[in-house]
């Protein structure tokens, strides 16, 4: 039987935010569901979060992952006390208690079989995970003795200056004999730094404590303030365009680039510098992206070409080229072959087959169909100043440059829209329409006077 506890209580002080800090964010997912992540490739029995500092924010953010139960540490008084937290949750309980740490997100859970298989085969009490850092301050110190057991962890504060010497590091990631550690947990003390009850403080308490060691320091670097955060985020976007690279997209300046975890990319894909891609992004075969483009909830067919754009919760179908300086905003779909162009703005509106909207426009609202051509500067007078209204165009119309179509209204197919023109009535199939002020003609006008009329 294996549970896992997470401790996610702290307040997180050092991030310095109103957020709880394993709410903070890597390449677009909590630090909580990271490390909630890991579990799903274990064979866990019940998964613990133990919550306290802003538990209802951090309830909420879980509340789509089920079978999570959740346990209230408050006041948070250390490690060791949110674990006194399990104590009667765990009464009945008989197996191994792996605790995992809400701020290290980075690990990877063939490290985490790795150490229940190493506590298991060596039947000890505890077995944690250990690092040697480069730059150890913060971390737990992990003293071993000569057979390679571990015989007590001194946090960073507590160290002595020779102490500090020692760079092998606790990563916060233990396999306990539960029975065993439920008989100490009541023992703790918190003599200490910061006054506090150590969970680190049970390992010298432990007949038999042993240590794994990690490969890559990296996945287990704990987060406690910002630049730690940014770190890891590098790291993690490292990881994720390396991924990428193997499958085919090419990045011609990958570290100016993000990507979010839930993109996937086609073949022969080009991601030009400066271009970012959040939430779920779906990006079919030889697309151009960028450079200078943001893309969220985005999918795109293949051979799309989106140059200095921002695409937000919209689809683009295959052959579609968008840009410079597009924004395609929510609910927007653009069917192929369109060429959707210079300074326009588009949203919630569906553009048909073949359809240009070139130029300095704003649609909204609207439904095109196919091969229409909207002339430069045309815009979609949506909203009265209380309601939305829609605007839908028929195949093959044309509209001049400078039209304003007034919502409610329907242009049919065929129709031509005179260049200047408002319109606020619906214009049938094949006609022409032009609402503007006729053109006034005074010829010899500037010899005979210097005002005007
Ligand atoms: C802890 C370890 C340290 C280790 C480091 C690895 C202790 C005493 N120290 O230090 O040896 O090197 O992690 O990253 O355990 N939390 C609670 N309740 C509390 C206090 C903290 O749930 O009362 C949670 C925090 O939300 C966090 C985790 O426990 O997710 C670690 O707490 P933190 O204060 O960051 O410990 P560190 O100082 O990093
Ligand atoms: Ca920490």
């Amino acid at each position: 039987m294996l549970v896992v506890a997470i401790l996610a209580a702290g307040k997180g002080t050092r991030m310095k935010s109103s957020l709880p800090k394993v709410l903070q964010q890597l390449a677009g997912r909590t630090l909580i569901e990271r490390v909630l992540a890991v579990c799903n490739g274990l064979n866990v029995n019940r998964r613990i979060v133990i919550v306290g500092h802003q538990e209802d924010k951090i309830r909420e953010s879980l509340n789509h992952i089920e079978g999570l139960e959740f346990i209230q540490q408050s006041p948070q008084n250390g490690t060791g006390h949110a674990l006194q937290k399990l104590l009667p949750v765990l009464k009945d309980f008989d197996g191994q208690l792996l605790v995992l740490s809400g701020d290290v997100p980075l690990l990877k859970v063939d490290t985490i079989k790795k150490l229940v298989n190493t506590h298991t085969k060596k039947s000890a009490d505890v077995t944690l995970l250990t690092a040697t850092q480069k730059n150890p301050k913060g971390y737990g110190r992990v003293f071993t003795t000569k057979e390679n057991q571990v015989r007590s962890i001194i946090e960073d504060r507590d160290c002595t200056k020779e102490q500090l010497d020692n760079h092998l590091t606790n990563a916060g990631i233990y396999c306990f004999e539960w029975s065993k550690l439920k008989e100490i947990l009541p023992n703790l003390s918190n003599k200490n730094n910061q006054g506090e009850l150590y969970l680190t403080d049970t390992i010298k308490m432990m007949s038999l404590a042993v240590h794994t060691e990690v490969e890559d320091v990296n996945e287990v670097l704990g987060i406690n303030n910002r630049k730690q955060l940014s770190i890891c985020e590098a790291l993690l976007q490292e990881r994720l365009r390396n991924y990428w690279m193997n499958e085919g997209v090419t990045f011609t300046d990958p570290s100016s680039c993000t990507i979010s975890e839930s993109c996937t990319f086609g073949k022969d894909v080009l991601i030009e510098p400066q271009t970012h891609l959040r939430g779920k992004c779906k990006v079919g075969n030889s697309c151009l992206l960028g450079p200078g483009t943001l893309l969220k909830d985005v999918e795109l067919g293949d051979r799309v070409k989106v140059l200095n754009s921002v695409i937000d919760n919209s689809k683009v179908d295959h052959d579609v080229f968008i840009g410079p300086f597009t924004h395609l905003r929510p609910q927007s779909t653009i069917s192929s072959h369109c060429r959707i162009g210079n300074f326009v703005e588009i949203k919630k509106s569906h553009i048909g087959e073949r359809t240009k909207v070139n130029h300095l426009s704003y649609i909204g609202d609207s439904q095109l169909g196919s091969k229409v051509n909207i002339g430069a500067g045309t815009i979609t007078a949506n909203y009265d100043g209380r309601n939305k209204h829609q605007t839908r165009i028929g195949d093959n119309t044309k509209t001049g440059a400078n039209s304003v179509l007034v919502a409610p209204i329907v242009l049919g197919k065929d129709v031509t829209v005179g260049a200047g023109s408002t319109l606020t009535k619906n214009v049938p199939n094949g006609s022409l329409a032009i609402g503007r002020s006729k053109q006034l003609i005074k010829e010899g006008w500037s010899s005979k006077t210097a005002s005007f009329p």
